[in-house]
């Protein structure tokens, strides 16, 4: 494989970073394919969306990132994906920014603690928060490619400009090998011509980053969080899981 480590990033909230991360796991899972989802999100909501909540005292994504003496590995556990593991996010994500913006090697840390666990995998699978911040520059330096999660509305182009403006500065700055795996369009309306508008445009602009997959907007998408498990699980014939397959055979055609 070209690609190992993945980071889904946009800086946009609500866009589908959590639910791209976790079917695109369902699909590759279901191929036999081992996966690592890491929960860079204050929010924990890729930790919440597999039904997997930290107690109180259980370290989490939170403690990886604020103390050189926890290991990925000490976080690690099972996802209710079959072949996927999961290092929850947990609200002490939150403190990383303030905590550790006097270190020197601040950006990095994320890419050191991936070094034990990655090798015991497929791929690595990062869900960033939405926001331009350390968490955030960490998943990107970490990663050897971004999936971009784009909701067909006009907004999400002009803040495609700045998101892809970041990720070359993070290249030239930390990590000279990330590339643009993919922009994968999401939310996109049948009823409407605009989606089609957005799609037209972004294939334009960016012909050959576009993945060919689109995901419809659908409620069984936005279910997802009730079943706490991937579509491939829930709904494994639904026509969006099935663009979800066909998303998740592009990606692999374009990392390896
Ligand atoms: N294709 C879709 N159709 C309908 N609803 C969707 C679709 N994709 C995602 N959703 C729903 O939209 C909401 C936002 O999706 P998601 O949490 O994946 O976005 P996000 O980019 O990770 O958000 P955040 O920026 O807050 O982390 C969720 O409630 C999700 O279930
Ligand atoms: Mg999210």
């Amino acid at each position: 494989m070209k690609y190992r480590v993945i980071s889904f990033a946009n800086q946009k909230g609500g866009v589908g970073k959590t639910t791209a991360c976790i079917n695109l796991a369902g699909a590759l899972c279901e191929k036999g394919l081992r996966i690592l989802l890491v929960d860079m999100d204050y929010q924990g909501n890729l930790s919440m969306g597999l039904g997997v909540r930290l107690g109180r005292d259980e370290k989490g994504m939170g403690e990886v990132m604020l103390f050189p003496d926890v290991s990925l590995g000490e976080v690690v556990r099972e996802s209710p994906i079959p072949g996927a593991d999961i290092a929850p996010g947990n609200f002490a994500l939150s403190k990383v920014d303030i905590n550790i913006d006097r270190l020197p090697d601040r950006h990095g840390i994320l890419s050191g603690k991936l070094l034990e666990a990655k090798d015991n995998y497929d791929f690595v699978f990062m869900d960033c928060p939405p926001a331009f911040n350390l968490l955030t520059v960490n998943a990107l330096s970490a990663a050897d490619g971004v999936i971009i999660p784009l909701q067909c509305y006009p907004y999400s182009l002009a803040g495609l400009n700045t998101l892809l403006s970041i990720i070359d500065d993070v290249r030239y700055a930390y990590n000279f090998d990330l590339d643009v795996v993919g922009i994968a369009p999401t939310f996109y309306d049948t009823n409407t011509k605009l989606s089609e508008m957005v799609i037209d445009e972004l294939r334009y602009n960016y012909p050959r980053k576009v993945f060919n997959t689109i995901i419809k907007k659908s409620v069984k998408v936005a279910e997802g969080p009730l079943h706490q498990k991937p579509m491939t699980l829930y709904a494994p014939r639904h026509p969006v899981t099935q663009a979800y397959r066909e998303l998740a055979a592009e990606f692999l055609r374009r990392v390896s």
